[in-house]
């Protein structure tokens, strides 16, 4: 499965979500999850991501990611078009440990 890392927190581009062929993108407050069990691998999100939040889960220690996934794609709503970012994403793009700041 691929994931959505902290980088995606206040940007929320959902270039994503437009992409996806299976509609497995979830909608929270800040950030967007996957849900990795509808996740078919295709990888076609992650190149799309302006924040390069999309990261697949065999790369090393992204545990703490995948388990954000599974946890709130199973609460949040499902997101399947794209549409307008946070509208001062690009302030908050490249800035570093934003989970510990922001997530909610
Ligand atoms: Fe959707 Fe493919 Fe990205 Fe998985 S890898 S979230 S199926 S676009
Ligand atoms: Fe987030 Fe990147 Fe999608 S910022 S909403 S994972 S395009």
């Amino acid at each position: 499965t691929y994931v959505v890392t902290d980088a995606c927190i206040r940007c929320k581009y959902t270039d994503c979500v437009e992409v996806c062929p299976v509609d497995c993108f979830y909608e929270g407050e800040n950030m967007l999850v996957i849900n990795p069990s509808e996740c078919i691998d295709c990888g076609v999100c992650e190149p799309e991501c302006p924040a390069e939040a999309i990261l697949p889960d065999t790369e090393n220690g992204l545990e703490q990611w995948l388990e954000l996934n599974t946890k709130y794609s199973a609460e949040w709503p499902n997101l399947t078009s794209k549409k307008d970012a946070a509208p001062d994403a690009d302030d908050f793009k490249d800035e570093e440990g934003k989970f510990e700041k922001y997530f909610s």
